[in-house]
């Protein structure tokens, strides 16, 4: 089904080791998909393992992140309102808040800006879009806009799986990429892996993510009326639950009580098949629902009790989820591609009022233990990627790097 073309990379120092394989398919369509994959491994011990990790994210998809903000109003309207004295001062407050509480994420960060040869300053106003979204709301209008639709569908027959089309409103849909990583130890022992598929030039762990523990989850906006103008950017807390060794584990990371504003997270655990839903607001607090039953989440609250702003898309998506109510994976496929609300889909495609698209629609089946992969509706053809969640060992790849 898949061809695989291959962009390898080696690097002269023994970490990290990055192979870059592009995968195209449908080239025969009207427009191609196209998911990269980044695959490295790093010395997960100390500050410079951490950097040249990012410097090799940098390095493989600075091309890309280079493509992909060249025309991004969102990041130039955030880089002019940080220009701006109270801009500047929450920019500052939110980097040094995150870097104080994760200074090794902050290192990938630099490591990124300088192996893709981009200025550190923007690489940190494209980790922080979810907060200054909140801000330069007041003056240029972009609101934190309603990004993602999460829905589970648990049935009879042992189904446990659960669908999440990333939304956003700068088109990506050619400009993102799959990392999976290897976290070594300073012997170069393997710690843990762990697989996410994000925007260009962020952060791991922040939009479909899965780890060696175990645990697979995917991230959802939130839209509170209070938020904070210091404390730990989304990203950076994200980014530290990548490590987590448990749904516990995974729960107590993002209820950080640092974090600056609110995310909901969607969580399964694939040695258990259970499935969880989580609503952090600002500073910390959290409710933690299982789910048993089909649900969905559509950006608005639902187990917290917390003022939020309302949001058409939001409304529109939950009402149309109600009318199908999917209990299996194919029915899952079929709501996360549906178009007939014309104003408001479900799959979003920037047209009409609605300002978002549907960048990727991924599947986590923890009955089957893949993730599947679309960049166009997913009920319309065969998943464009399909990825174990046991992070099977790629024979043909370790050979070249031996
Ligand atoms: C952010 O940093 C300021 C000082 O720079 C500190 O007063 C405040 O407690 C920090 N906030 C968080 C949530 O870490
Ligand atoms: C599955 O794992 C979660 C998280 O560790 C735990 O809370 C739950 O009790 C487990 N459920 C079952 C049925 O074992
Ligand atoms: C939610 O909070 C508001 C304001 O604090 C309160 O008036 C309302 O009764 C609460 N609703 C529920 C269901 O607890
Ligand atoms: C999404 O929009 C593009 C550009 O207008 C169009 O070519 C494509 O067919 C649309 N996709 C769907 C599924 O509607």
């Amino acid at each position: 089904m898949a061809s695989w073309l291959g962009i390898l990379t080696r690097r002269a120092f023994q970490w990290p080791l990055v192979v870059c394989l592009c995968n195209v398919i449908g080239s025969e369509l009207s427009e191609p998909s196209f998911i990269r994959t980044v695959f490295v491994e790093y010395n997960d011990d100390d500050s410079q393992g951490h950097f040249e990790f990012g410097h090799a994210l940098g390095e493989a998809m600075g091309d890309v992140i280079h493509d992909a903000w060249a025309s991004d109003t969102q990041l130039q309207n955030m880089e002019d309102w940080i220009k701006t004295q109270e801009g500047r001062r929450i920019f500052d407050n939110l980097v040094s808040n995150s870097t104080r509480a994760f200074p090794l994420y902050s290192k990938e960060i630099e490591g990124m800006a300088a192996g893709a040869k981009i200025p550190l300053q923007r690489l940190l106003v494209n980790q922080l879009r979810e907060e200054l979204s909140q801000w330069v709301d007041a003056e240029q209008k972009l609101r934190r806009a309603g990004h993602c639709t999460d829905a589970y569908a648990v049935g009879p027959e042992g189904t446990a799986a659960w669908g999440h089309n990333d939304d956003w409103n700068v088109y990506w849909r050619k400009q993102t990429y799959f990392v999976i990583a290897t976290a070594l130890d300073a012997g170069g022992n393997v710690k843990f892996k762990f697989g996410s598929w994000g925007y260009p030039g962020y952060l791991v762990g922040m939009q479909l993510n899965w780890n060696s523990f175990g645990l697979a989850w995917t991230c959802n906006s939130l839209f509170p009326t209070v938020f904070s103008e210091s404390g730990v950017g989304t990203a950076w807390v994200a980014r530290h639950m990548a490590e987590a060794r448990s749904v516990e584990d995974l729960v107590r990371r993002a209820a950080d009580k640092r974090v600056s504003t609110a995310m909901n997270y969607n969580i399964g655990s694939v040695r258990n098949k259970t499935l969880w839903n989580l609503e952090v607001d600002t500073g910390g607090v959290h409710a933690l629902q299982r789910i048993t039953t089909p649900y969905v989440h559509t950006n608005q609250f639902k187990l917290l009790n917390v003022s939020q702003f309302a949001e058409e898309s939001s409304a529109h998506r939950q009402a149309r989820w109600e009318e199908l109510r999917p209990t299996d994976v194919s029915g899952l496929r079929s709501f996360l591609s549906d178009r007939t609300d014309e104003q408001w889909p479900v799959w979003r495609n920037g047209t009409r009022g609605d300002d978002c698209f549907t960048e990727v629609t991924g599947i986590f089946d923890l009955q089957r233990q893949t993730l599947s992969v679309w960049t166009s509706p997913a009920a319309a053809r065969a998943p464009e990627m399909e990825l174990s969640l046991n992070f099977p060992r790629l024979p043909f790849v370790e050979e070249l790097f031996v």
